[in-house]
């Protein structure tokens, strides 16, 4: 994920998988899209950056996201200072830490989900133009916290089983349609949309 610009056992279901960290009780209106590229094996990460160098991927995320709230931990956020000397341009980063961490004009420190939400919710309404969506783009401690709560994943499929210190986190395919899939040479972008919850289960 560092890389990116410049450089996401199964659980039982998506309603266990929302009582599992509160995570399913987080409130927006906003669409909240995960954003991940994993490996077949499940790896994400190696060193504090990604074990592949997939530039078509690098210029999706960055289309993606642009002019778009993204949140992420403070992990990846630093991967990303160290490989662009900045945090990711047209877009507002909200950093996950309990670190006093100080931040440039575009990004900003939130000391857990909600504070991480409602930072991203300030963002797309005052700096990105009433955004319909919030990303979530890792590292695994973030998606795994998030992941209950997720509208939509938007996943890079990297036909590939490299060696890695960092995996998404399991999660119930049987909760979730595939809505779009965009084969490419060694790697397809794919589109996931969460089934609609139970009555009851639903978080908004
Ligand atoms: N392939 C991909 O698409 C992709 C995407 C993103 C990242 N990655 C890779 O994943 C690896 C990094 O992932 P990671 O899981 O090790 O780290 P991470 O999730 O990026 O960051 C972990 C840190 O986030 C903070 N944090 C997380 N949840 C928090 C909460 N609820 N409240 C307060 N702070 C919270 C903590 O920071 P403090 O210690 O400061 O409290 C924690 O140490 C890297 O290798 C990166 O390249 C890959």
């Amino acid at each position: 994920m560092s890389e990116r610009d410049g450089r996401a056992a199964e659980s039982t279901a998506a309603t266990n998988e929302a009582d599992s960290n509160g995570a399913g009780a987080l409130e927006t209106d906003r669409e909240l899209v995960g954003i991940v590229a994993v490996a077949d094996n499940g790896v994400i990460g190696r060193d504090g950056d990604m074990p592949w160098h997939i530039p078509a991927d690098l210029e999706h995320f960055k289309e993606t996201t642009m002019d778009h709230p993204v949140i992420m931990g403070r992990v990846t956020y630093e991967g990303i200072l160290e490989a662009l000397g900045k945090p990711l341009p047209g877009r507002t980063t909200v950093v996950l830490t309990s670190r006093d961490l100080e931040t440039p004009e575009n990004a900003v420190a939130a000391a857990g989900l909600e504070p991480a939400l409602e930072a991203a919710e300030t963002a797309a309404r005052d700096r990105h133009d009433d955004a319909d969506r919030i990303f979530v783009a890792g590292g695994a401690t973030v998606y795994g916290q998030f992941l209950p709560a997720l509208d939509r994943l938007i996943v890079t499929e990297v036909h590939e089983e490299p060696a890695g210190d960092t995996t998404f986190p399991s999660w119930d395919r049987a909760a979730w349609n595939e809505l779009a899939r965009d084969e490419r040479d060694g790697f397809a972008f794919v589109e996931y949309g969460r089934r609609a919850r139970e009555t009851g289960q639903q978080r908004r």
